[in-house]
């Protein structure tokens, strides 16, 4: 299977501006230095706590917001050396849908348009066919074609979240972040939501980039994950690598927080100690040292650098150096 995204040592800093001169004092360092690869119709989740830069990563892959430094490839295509009409294709290709749909879609258009508006634009289906089209999408996502009349406020938030993955759907794109796309929604909608995404995937060979801080949705729907801690990522490797054996404290920590279905099995949930650092001003080395339980003195002082353990599950930490 070939890769579809590449990201190299993607960073994203966004300036502090303040001072008397309102000159710019520093920068929030939101994504920094992040490297990971996602293959053709699969999906990697991105998880980590609040704050630590998985909507900055994607958004600056979909280049909503411009990158600091690094490379993206889509396609084989370093997507920063486009021009203006491949970029413009591009912007089809890729598409996002968020956890909120409700402000994503315009309150004084009815969904049919807001589905088929960007269709129109991009001049995706011929005219004599564009009705069909648009219908054929919101059967595809659960809705009915009587619904296109209807402004948003008229559905509920399951029916809002499938207008947002008709409206990217409509645009034949190849590949998805979906971006906490059920947080906001109730546990038995959820799954609906997720089902669709996935069968549409099935259907249609997507890939997806799925950020979500629930850990079991990540489980369910991710064939590889990502971990982030204050812009960086931690350890990547197989669902079910990372799973059965994760490696990183960071990682041991965030998973022993997840409720057990069954209660016989007791798990020791590790406590995270302190507060997230500021990513505008992070701890030096692992930056993750001021929180870790197994910090060794030269974590405070040198970054460590990714390590493969094997079968592609790869590591930030020192535990794992080879001395
Ligand atoms: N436009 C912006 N300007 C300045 N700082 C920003 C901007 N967007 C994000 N940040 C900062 O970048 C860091 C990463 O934010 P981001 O939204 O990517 O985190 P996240 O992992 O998606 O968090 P959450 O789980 O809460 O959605 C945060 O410190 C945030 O305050
Ligand atoms: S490098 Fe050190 S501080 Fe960082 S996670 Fe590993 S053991 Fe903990
Ligand atoms: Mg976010």
């Amino acid at each position: 299977m070939e890769n579809i995204l590449e990201v190299k040592h993607l960073k994203k800093y966004f300036p502090i501006k303040g001072g008397f001169f309102g000159g710019v004092t520093g920068s929030v360092k939101a994504v920094d230095d992040v490297s990971f690869s996602i293959k053709k119709g699969t999906t990697m989740g991105l998880v980590g706590e609040s704050g630590c830069g998985k909507s900055t990563t994607g958004r600056t892959i979909l280049r909503l917001i411009e990158k600091t430094e690094g490379d993206i490839i889509f396609n084989g295509q370093d997507i920063n050396k486009l021009d203006k009409k491949q970029l413009r294709e591009l912007r089809t290709k890729m598409q996002i849908i968020f956890q909120d749909p409700y402000s994503s879609l315009s309150p004084r258009l009815p969904i049919g348009e807001i589905i088929g508006e960007a269709v129109k634009e991009h001049g995706l289906v011929p005219a004599s066919e564009y009705d069909q089209y648009i219908s054929n999408i919101m059967k595809e996502c659960g809705l009915q074609e009587y619904h296109k009349d209807r402004y948003p406020h008229e559905f509920s938030g399951g029916q809002r979240q499938r207008i947002c993955i008709a409206r990217a759907l409509a645009l034949k794109p190849e590949f998805v972040v979906c971006d906490e796309p059920v947080s906001a929604l109730d546990v038995s909608i959820q799954a609906q939501i997720i089902n669709l995404l996935k069968q549409l995937q099935e259907d249609r060979g997507l890939t997806y980039l799925f950020i979500s801080h629930d850990l079991s949705v990540v489980e369910h729907i991710s064939d590889t994950i990502g971990v982030m801690y204050l812009g960086n990522l931690v350890e990547t490797g197989n669902t079910e690598d990372i799973f059965a054996n994760p490696l990183h404290p960071y990682t041991k920590a965030l998973f022993s927080a997840i409720p057990m279905p069954d209660p016989e099995i007791k798990k020791d949930r590790i406590l995270l100690q302190g507060d997230i650092p500021s990513p505008a001003n992070p701890p030096k080395g692992c930056k993750f040292h001021t929180r870790c339980s197994q910090c060794m003195a030269k974590c405070k002082e040198v970054a460590p650098t990714p390590k493969d353990m094997g079968n592609g599950h790869v590591v930030c930490c020192h535990l794992y150096d080879e001395n």
